[in-house]
């Protein structure tokens, strides 16, 4: 049986796993490597923070993921399959690796913020309702 995501090492761990999968995936892989080009040795201890601080509640990360993905659509557009890919990869290294609560709720939030970050990014400005305001 598999242990289940208990610490900080263990986040640096699927985080690693994660974006090495990433970075050579036929599908999302270029849009790291050639559209944005990311610094891995400055992006991977970003998401340790991340992750962190969603799973253990700690205050670490200091960023603006949606604004960082708005600017990254307009170079290269996010998609549902671009997304579904991002969920898929994610998935399958969290199930490679750990099993139990924690590994559950990870899934979870990592699926529920892709499919928000989704839904905002193209519901953004010409799409968006307009309404009125109340005089
Ligand atoms: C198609 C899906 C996605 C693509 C192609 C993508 C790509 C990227 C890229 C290129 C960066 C910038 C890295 C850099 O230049 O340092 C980034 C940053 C980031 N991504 Fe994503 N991403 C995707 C989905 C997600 C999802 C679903 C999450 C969260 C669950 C996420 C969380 C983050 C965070 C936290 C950052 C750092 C933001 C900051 O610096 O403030 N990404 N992403």
């Amino acid at each position: 049986m598999k242990k289940d995501i208990e610490e900080k090492e263990d986040v640096i761990k699927f985080v690693n796993t994660f974006y090495k999968k990433v970075e050579t995936d036929p599908i999302i892989g270029y849009i790291f490597t050639d559209i944005a080009k990311v610094n891995w040795q400055y992006h991977l201890p970003k998401m340790y923070d991340f992750w962190e601080s969603i799973l253990f509640g700690k205050a670490l990360f200091k960023g603006n993921p949606m604004e960082v993905h708005f600017k990254l659509n307009q170079k290269q557009s996010l998609g549902l399959e671009e997304f579904n890919r991002w969920k898929e990869l994610f998935f399958e290294t969290i199930d490679e690796l750990f099993e139990g609560e924690l590994a559950t709720e990870v899934k979870k939030k990592a699926g529920s913020i892709a499919d928000l970050m989704h839904f905002k990014i193209h519901s953004s400005a010409h799409t968006q309702i307009k309404v009125k305001p109340i005089e």
